[in-house]
């Protein structure tokens, strides 16, 4: 039980397909307090369902993209825990009509809203839960690879995970005296509701099967392990990293032939 005592916020399940919610099942199973943060009733509706078997959970609604709302959870949440030994932020959003085709018709709109919600509610979910988190308290993210390397259709989310990456970086920097950790998860393609909306990505899906060096797909539950060891004490020399959690598909260049079209040969 190596998170017996310890208590903290996950913002981001939506459903049981949720990166968020592999990760929770992984705190919970070893003793974590968690208290949840959700977008509308709809998804609620799903958290209920979900932990349906720990009645009394804490849970806030939130919408991220407004600062006045996360602040309104962080005070709901202190007055109700006290303290904050972990945070877990997985929510992201892009507009799904510029996850497709080419990234250069990205409006500005679109990107600033992709950055927002993706990138800098982490800056400000942090800030607002820094107050009263304790001596070893750990901050977790989750990203992409296509943060650091072009992936076809991932195009504004791409840019909005390298901010985020980022921001890992400086806020370990800053938390890092206070003995507070801040890192992130870098997930391979997991099929979720917010997976979905990048366009082919069942494809993707395919070839991470054919490439990694594990031939599986990332599942929640790998997230969730990794997650956990992050987010627990065993982590406690750790901070400002990006962890792969892949099957290994960053350190392939050139993987099985299979994956590849070889023929026709393309012509000049
Ligand atoms: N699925 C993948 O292939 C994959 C791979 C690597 C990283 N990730 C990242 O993992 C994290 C979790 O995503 P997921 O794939 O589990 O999908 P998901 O759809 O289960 O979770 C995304 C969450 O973001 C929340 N969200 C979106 N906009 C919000 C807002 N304005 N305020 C509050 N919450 C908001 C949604 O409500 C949802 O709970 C995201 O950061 C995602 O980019 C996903």
């Amino acid at each position: 039980m190596i998170m017996k005592g310890k208590k903290g916020i996950i913002f981001g399940v939506a459903n049981q397909r949720s990166i968020a919610w592999g990760i929770a099942q992984k705190l919970m199973e070893q003793g974590a307090e968690v208290a949840f943060s959700y977008m509308g009733d709809r998804l609620k509706g799903n958290l209920d369902k979900l932990l349906a078997d720990k009645p009394g959970t804490k849970m806030y609604d939130c919408d991220c993209a407004d600062e006045s709302q996360i602040q309104r959870v962080a005070d709901q949440y202190q007055a109700d825990f006290g303290t904050c030994d972990f945070v877990v932020h997985a929510i992201a959003f892009a507009d799904k009509s510029y996850l497709e085709g080419d990234f250069l018709p990205t409006p500005k709109h679109v990107f600033l809203q992709a950055m927002d919600v993706s990138a800098y509610t982490l800056v400000s979910i942090t800030r607002s839960f820094r107050p009263f988190m304790n001596v070893g308290c750990s901050v977790l993210a989750l990203t992409y690879l296509g943060s650091e390397k072009v992936v076809q259709n991932y195009n504004v989310m791409g840019v909005a995970k390298a901010a985020l990456e980022a921001c890992v970086r400086y806020l370990a920097s800053d938390l890092g005296p206070h003995g507070i950790r801040v890192n992130a998860i870098s997930a391979g393609p997991v099929n979720t509701l917010a997976a979905r909306g990048i366009s082919d990505f069942t494809n993707l899906l395919k070839i991470h099967r054919i490439v990694a060096p594990l031939r599986e797909n990332t599942t929640p539950d790998h997230a969730g392990g990794a997650g956990l060891f992050l987010l627990s004490d065993l982590a406690c020399g750790v901070t400002g990293e990006i962890m792969y959690v892949d099957g290994g598909y960053n350190t392939i260049a050139v993987g099985p032939l299979a994956a590849y079209d070889l023929s026709p040969e393309p012509k000049d």
